[in-house]
């Protein structure tokens, strides 16, 4: 007698419970908003405006740049005269440019450097390049898309 009583209460129980997680499971989602907003991911494709395509890049010191930032340990690029080989072959950028579609080719020289995720080339995995957004200043970065653009 005693053991049905108690088997009936935890019966009760667990009738209660699975009545409360069907009704916080029927809450609309839109009750929660104010606990959980997540930014949007969009951001992503609304990069702002570019400063360092507005300003005049100077080649010859973006050579130096190109050797000092560890660059050519990852790129092929002959007027530097590196051979690395973990990114994109530099030699054959504007070709590459075109193919991403991503608009003007200094535009997309800038952003692969500043934000080199916005865009990841086929074939290469993505987040191995180092963001130089923080490390490199808008005239700097100006200065390396001079050299990676000059015509040859
Ligand atoms: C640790 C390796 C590494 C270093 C260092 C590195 N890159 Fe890259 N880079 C990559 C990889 C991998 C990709 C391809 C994936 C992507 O698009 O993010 C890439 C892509 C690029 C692209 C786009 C190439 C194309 O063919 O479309 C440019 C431009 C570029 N890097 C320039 C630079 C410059 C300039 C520096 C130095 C300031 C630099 N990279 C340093 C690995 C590196």
């Amino acid at each position: 007698m005693f053991t049905t009583l108690a088997a009936m209460r935890r019966a009760h129980v667990l009738l209660i419970l699975a009545l409360a997680l069907l009704l916080t499971a029927c809450t609309p989602p839109g009750r929660n908003k104010k606990v959980a907003a997540p930014l949007p991911q969009t951001v992503i494709g609304t990069l702002p405006k570019n400063p360092s395509t507005s300003l005049k890049g100077n080649a010859a010191k973006g050579k130096p740049l190109f050797a000092s930032s560890g660059c050519g340990g990852c790129h092929i690029y002959k007027p530097a005269g590196t051979n690395g080989k973990i990114g994109p072959d530099l030699d054959k950028l504007a070709a590459d440019a075109k193919k991403a579609n991503q608009g003007p080719l200094p535009d997309y020289v800038s952003t692969s450097i500043k934000n080199p995720g916005a865009y990841v080339v086929p074939g290469f995995p993505n987040g191995v390049m180092p963001n130089y957004g923080g490390q490199l200043t808008d005239q700097q970065v100006a200065d390396l898309v001079a050299f990676l653009t000059k015509p040859s």
